[in-house]
């Protein structure tokens, strides 16, 4: 870690090596990254065959340079072999940025990767990321669907496209066009660039109607001379700026305009022995419930706009079930609303947040949840429920 966070080359291609075939220690090494990286601007590539993507990157890391910015380069390739063409395709890449220290180029490929490509391409980020590096280009080879997720992973995403596609443009995969922050006309000098620019804006026309949402940009580059670029870094900087903004309010609004906190819960040896307190307080209990994966019965009790949760464990070896031998009874967590949780859980997960869940479940009357390890949260167990609909 020491080496790797003094941006040291080789611990940085050993520590992704490592994670990528999921080797002993590969956790371990993940976590600490994600312990010590700031989050870089991510500024993912994607777009079809031919359209000059890895020229157009070398273009952009070399901006990137030229601004002072460290830069990582993931090229992703969910088809290629695992061993050899990666290898050989970071060598002939980007050869007179060679021996610039400031540039890291690496390239993945699927098979053999545990877990998925996009998966893999994200433990790779958060590699590159805890060396410091500012920025992280991702580019994809193609646009199927692997690629489109993996895209995903970036804050920026800029679909390249080239004239004389014609009516392509209409034919790429919806998911293509919805996840573009930015479009770029590539070998616009070759003509024919006004009408894919025509054929994105006639397409704009109909999926960005509302105010206020970012509308992608259309920049026409020449990569192989640098033509454009420093108008598609401009778009670059301008949309990550705005989605930062965004990002922040939505953030801002999980809680505070949602529903606020949805309950109380309390671990207790018997419900039918605890409840008795709150009944006579006036308390109901509307709806009882067990969760088999949790081995948990629980009973809720409506109190205003929240709710007590009673949790008794129906077996000793259960989460409840150790926190009573542990702790005894008492309060065991408490529930928050949010809104978009299969977000939040990536968002929380990407800001290296501690979790107690590995991916979000379904509980009590059938709401999605998760929860947050108290180590994150100042010592309290936290659940995060989605928004009743
Ligand atoms: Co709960």
């Amino acid at each position: 870690m020491e080496r790797l966070r003094a941006g040291d080359v080789r611990a940085l291609a050993r520590a992704i090596s490592i994670v990528e075939a999921g080797s002993p220690g590969a956790s371990e090494l993940l976590a600490a990254c994600r312990g010590f990286s700031e989050r870089a601007l991510r500024i993912g590539v994607t777009g079809p065959p031919g359209a000059g993507k890895s020229t157009l990157v070398d273009q952009m890391a070399r901006r990137l340079r030229q601004q002072g910015k460290t830069v990582a380069v993931l090229a992703v390739d969910p088809t290629s072999p695992y061993t050899g063409g990666a290898l050989l395709g970071d060598r002939i890449r980007m050869q007179d940025l060679a021996g610039d220290e400031g540039v890291y180029v690496r390239s993945v490929a699927s098979r053999g990767a545990t877990g998925g490509i996009t998966r893999t391409a994200a433990d790779v980020c958060a590699v590159m990321e805890a060396t410091g590096s500012q920025t992280v280009l991702i580019e994809t080879v193609g646009v199927g669907q692997d690629e489109v997720e993996v895209v995903q992973l970036a804050d920026v995403t800029v679909v390249v496209l080239v004239p004389g596609m014609g009516d392509e443009v209409q034919s790429l995969k919806a998911g293509l066009m919805e996840v573009a922050d930015i479009f770029v006309v590539n070998k616009s000098d070759a003509g024919g660039a006004e009408r894919v620019e025509a054929e994105i804006h006639a397409m704009q026309g109909l999926a960005y109607e509302e105010p206020g949402v970012w509308m992608p940009p259309v920049v026409r580059t020449v990569a192989t001379t640098g033509e454009g670029l420093d108008a598609l870094m401009e778009s670059v900087h301008l949309c990550a700026v705005e989605k930062e903004q965004a990002d922040r309010q939505r953030i801002g609004r999980l809680v505070h305009e949602g529903l606020g906190l949805d309950h109380l819960g309390i671990a207790v040896r018997s419900i039918a022995a605890a409840r008795g307190f709150y009944e006579t307080l006036g308390l109901r209990v509307s709806h009882e419930e067990t969760i088999e994966h949790e081995k948990v019965k629980t009973a809720m009790l409506p109190l205003g706009e929240t709710r007590i949760e009673l949790l008794e464990p129906t077996e000793e070896e259960s989460v409840v079930g150790r926190f009573l031998a542990k702790r005894g009874e008492g309060l065991h967590h408490i529930a928050l609303h949010v809104e978009g949780i299969d977000e939040v859980f990536n968002r929380l997960k990407a800001e290296g947040i501690r979790l107690a869940s590995d991916e979000v479940r379904v509980g009590a009357g059938g709401h999605r949840y998760f929860f947050v390890h108290p180590a994150s949260t100042g010592g309290v167990l936290v659940e995060l429920v989605e928004g009743m609909v």
